[in-house]
């Protein structure tokens, strides 16, 4: 087993097509849409950041270039805005980007599931654990997800997967898991189904998109037979790996936004532009007097 290993590697499948987020995704890869001044995938790649993830592997396909192109200097830019002496733009540029050498790219072809999507990192990743971070949904918290995550698998090891409370009537949108036996900072998984039908989920804890696995899962997944929605399903890939290692889930305290779906993205727009100073105060009278106005 590779469990004493350090987590280096995080795993961002983006091939998805994001037909949820229609016409936009049209020209557009949904990761990339802004969330106030920020694609969205910038966001889940600075949570992998503050977790001290060093490599970022990205699963992508046909139209997503523009992601790798937004992770590398913009030389022209940079030297246009320099020569202008436009240093507060210039600083806005000088968020993470993945030092030279350590991100990589691979495409998925075909779009046959999450599952599929992961088992494409099996070579990137190679013999040691890694993270795996689904990038519509972006999350707020006093601690990110994935770095809470780290820590209950440095006391633990083994896998672990990113939960959060759903509403009963919601639980067969998601992977759902049983719960075990209390851990200091979250649960032994006892069981996990991919997309419950209605009535049958074994608890409200839904798999977030959050996850520390071990690279035994590639194995499992090289064959894993088609599932919920006829998609090579991770969870179930899971489900099987847990036969011969432990699974704990990590409850994630905070707001977690799904901005592959309307709702999700508009509210993120919102509660992230009220969390920024610069912004907050020339929106929050006006979009309370907009929220009155609609009544
Ligand atoms: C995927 C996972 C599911 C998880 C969800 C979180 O489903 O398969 O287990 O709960 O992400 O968003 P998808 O949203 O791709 O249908």
């Amino acid at each position: 087993m590779s469990q004493a290993k350090k987590l280096r590697k995080a795993v961002f499948p983006v091939a998805g097509l994001g037909t949820r987020f229609l016409p936009a995704t049209k020209a557009v890869p949904k990761e990339m849409l802004t969330v106030v001044d920020k694609p969205v995938i910038q966001y889940v790649v600075d949570e992998a950041a503050e977790a001290g993830i060093e490599h970022f592997v990205f699963i992508t396909g046909r139209g997503k270039a523009v992601i790798e192109d937004y992770f590398d200097i913009q030389f022209e830019l940079e030297q246009t805005l320099k020569a202008r002496n436009k240093n507060a733009e210039l600083s806005l540029l000088s968020g993470l980007l993945p030092i030279a050498g350590s991100a990589s790219f691979t495409r998925q072809q075909e779009p046959q599931g999450l599952g599929h999507a992961v088992w494409c990192a099996r070579d990137i990743v190679g013999e040691e654990p890694f993270a795996l971070l689904l990038p519509d949904m972006i999350m707020n918290g006093e601690k990110g997800c994935l770095k809470g995550m780290v820590e209950l698998f440095e006391t633990h090891g083994g896998n672990i997967v990113g939960v959060e409370e759903c509403a009963p009537e919601l639980a067969h949108q998601y992977g759902i898991v049983g719960v075990g036996e209390a851990l200091d900072g979250g649960f032994r998984i006892t069981q996990m189904i991919e997309k419950p039908a209605k009535g049958t989920a074994p608890s409200n804890y839904f798999i977030n998109g959050r996850y520390i696995l071990q690279p035994e899962i590639f194995k499992i997944l090289e064959t894993q037979a088609r599932g919920a929605g006829n998609e090579i399903q991770l969870t179930d890939g899971m489900l099987k790996l847990a036969d011969s290692q432990s699974f704990a889930a990590y409850p994630f305290d905070g707001q977690t936004f799904d901005c592959g779906a309307k709702d999700g993205f508009i509210l993120a727009n919102v509660f992230f532009a009220m969390q920024r100073e610069d912004i907050r105060p020339q929106i929050e009278e006006p979009l309370k007097a907009l929220l009155a106005a609609l009544k």
